[in-house]
């Protein structure tokens, strides 16, 4: 299996910015701008299987609506995704989670996989991520981190494979988030940057959890929490970090 790397740039969405979001075009823009991970939302379909969305509804990223839980997974995989973004994206469509997989570890991305239930179906989606990681051979699989909000869906992908490290995502560092992440056993925090400081990151590390933090877009503010001790961030321009970082 291959190992999460706790790299320090993470492509938000998949190819951040510069993509339409949750998309293989992002994915391979990713990896052609020199990225090593991308981080991507995954929802089910209302037949259950796992897609690359991050809304419960189509409206913002397609030219068609409807919620994404009552859609079979079929016409999500034919839904355009890309025209909205930009029209030399026409044709880009909702990939599912296991060709996501897949072209992540052809292209020598690992992925962190954000588990987004929509509401009343957080272990189902848990579960059925869980399995689908655990159905797949070990070289149709990239490194993985999974995450989520979910505490329950979280725990419930767990089960199904525990040896994958987990990162609890909060909004802000509290004790119940701290508490949570511990209680999972997760690997890291995944916090906003809103309202982020020096003290939050020393108290997460003192726990024995790394910090990732989103969303990331400015040099400067990356500069300043690598020097807090964070371990990696999510950013919308990876461009403009890769290498400046280092
Ligand atoms: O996983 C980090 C980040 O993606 C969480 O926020 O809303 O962009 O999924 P969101
Ligand atoms: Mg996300």
């Amino acid at each position: 299996m291959l190992l999460w790397p706790w790299p320090d740039v993470i492509a938000h969405r998949c190819g951040g910015a510069l993509a339409p979001e949750n998309t293989l075009a992002g994915l391979a823009i990713a990896a052609r701008l020199g990225c090593t991970a991308v981080e991507f939302d995954v929802m089910l379909s209302q037949d259950g299987v796992p897609v690359l969305i991050h809304d419960e509804t189509l409206d913002r990223c397609a030219i068609s609506s409807g919620r994404v839980a009552g859609i079979g997974a079929e016409r999500l995989m034919a839904t355009d995704v890309g025209v909205r973004f930009h029209p030399a994206f026409a044709g880009e469509t909702i990939p599912s989670l296991a060709a996501a997989l897949r072209r992540c570890r052809q292209l020598g991305l690992a992925a962190n996989l954000e588990i987004k239930p929509t509401a009343g179906f957080e272990v189902e989606t848990g579960r059925v991520v869980g399995r689908l990681l655990g159905s797949l051979g070990s070289d149709e699989r990239p490194a993985l981190l999974l995450s989520s909000f979910s505490d329950r869906a979280l725990e419930a992908a767990a089960l199904e494979t525990a040896e994958l490290p987990r990162g609890w995502l909060a909004g802000a560092l509290d004790a119940d988030a701290l508490n949570t992440a511990l209680r999972l056993g997760c690997a890291s925090l995944n916090l906003a940057l809103d309202g982020l400081g020096a003290a939050h990151v020393a108290a997460a590390r003192a726990a024995g959890l790394r910090v990732l933090v989103y969303t990331v877009n400015s040099l400067s503010d990356a500069r300043r929490l690598i020097g807090w001790g964070v371990s990696g961030v999510f950013t919308d321009r990876p461009d403009l970090l890769l290498d400046a970082i280092h």
